[in-house]
């Protein structure tokens, strides 16, 4: 008998395993849930408990493990109690957080990060080579050094960030590689654009775009926008990018050419393009700009990526490939998020 494919997903009180938890649910694996944090305390695990309650699934809470992945024998003891088929790894800090402390992101970051490749190397032996499933970022990418105003990071452009949240990124990305080499790790990851849901967003740069979309439903005055209209970043619909994962995880490792792949979705948009895209569905939305110097990082990254490679080798295509399909979706899961927690839903601004 087959067992079921146990997916260990850490940082599962986010914004990403928001969605991440709910398809792996539906594709019949076993989730086991770590976060530093109890379900009650974070948005990933409030939605959970409601996709839980609508789904009938009582059990969910025994899959959740309360866990500081800084605490190295900790997550040792865990991985090498559940034996994951496939650890998504995406406890983290993120970018505005980070550099608002430097030393802390690092050692956080890096921490969290070599604890579990390091857990992952403890049960690699021979042909068994444990999965871990990482999300870079376009942070790991530094601004263009020319004049031009169009950048578009080919999936092997120099990466020479110029946050601490994107040094983060390249190192983790040059050690997962190193380990995939030298220690039976089977380490792989997609470089994330700007990406959206609806859950609160957990302190990026890219949460500008979120907030237009949570205030454009929320019956409020909408709060200034922290870049200016011109700012520019590819942003993609969270749906598409967990399956990405997914799918990325499902890959024979013999037809990956790389361990880590840019993906993206359509054409960067301007802030005030989404700003005018959610006004055509929501008329009188409006937004006052006030960048501070969260501008600085959003402009520091490629405003389009080339994922190729991503395509050629395991198949990559996203399902939400224009901005306004994005705003539809968006508008329409936001909406059906107040009216489950009885929230008035409000359709303009
Ligand atoms: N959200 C985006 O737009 C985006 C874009 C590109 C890449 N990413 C990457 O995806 C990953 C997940 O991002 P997210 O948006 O879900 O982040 P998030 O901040 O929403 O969630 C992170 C989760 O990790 C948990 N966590 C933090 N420190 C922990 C610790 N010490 N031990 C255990 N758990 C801890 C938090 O409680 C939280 O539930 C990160 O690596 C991020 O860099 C996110």
């Amino acid at each position: 008998m087959t067992r079921t494919t146990r997916a260990l997903i850490f940082g599962a009180g986010g914004q990403v395993a928001r969605d991440l938890i709910p398809m792996l649910v539906e594709r019949g694996m076993q989730p086991i849930l770590a976060d530093r944090l109890p379900p009650e305390e974070t948005e990933g695990g409030r939605a959970l408990s409601l996709y839980a309650e609508a789904r009938n699934l009582p059990d969910w809470r025994s899959w959740w493990r309360v866990l500081d992945g800084m605490d190295e024998p900790g997550v040792r003891d865990l991985i090498e109690e559940i034996e994951p088929d496939v650890t998504y790894h995406l406890a983290a800090l993120l970018s505005a957080r980070c550099e608002e402390n430097a030393g802390l992101c690092w050692r956080v970051n890096m921490t969290l990060f070599t604890n579990v490749l390091e857990a992952l190397r403890s049960l690699a032996s021979g042909d068994r080579r444990p999965k871990m499933i990482w999300p870079s970022s376009i942070a790991a990418f530094g601004p263009l050094p020319s004049s031009s105003h169009h950048y578009d990071a080919q999936n092997e452009y120099p990466r020479l960030p110029t946050t601490m949240y994107g040094v983060t990124k390249v190192a983790s990305e040059t050690l997962g590689t190193y380990y995939a080499e030298k220690h039976g790790v089977d380490f792989r990851s997609v470089r994330l654009p700007g990406l959206l849901n609806d859950a609160e967003p957990g302190g990026g740069s890219s949460d500008y775009a979120n907030q237009m979309y949570f205030d454009a439903v929320g019956g409020h005055e909408p709060r200034p926008c922290f870049v200016g209209p011109e700012a520019r970043i590819p942003f993609m619909y969270m749906q598409d990018a967990v399956r990405a994962l997914i799918e990325l995880a499902a890959s024979e490792e013999s037809k990956l050419t790389r361990r880590v792949y840019n993906i993206k979705a359509f054409s960067a948009p301007s802030a005030e393009e989404i700003e005018h895209s959610i006004a055509r569905q929501v008329p009188g939305f409006e937004v006052r700009y006030e960048p501070d110097q969260r501008q600085d990082y959003v402009d520091s990254w490629p405003d389009d990526f080339d994922d190729r490679p991503a395509l050629h080798d395991w198949g990559w295509q996203p399902e939400v490939n224009s901005m306004d399909q994005l705003t539809r979706r968006l508008l329409e899961d936001l909406r059906a998020k107040r009216s489950d927690l009885s929230l008035d839903p409000s359709p303009a601004a």
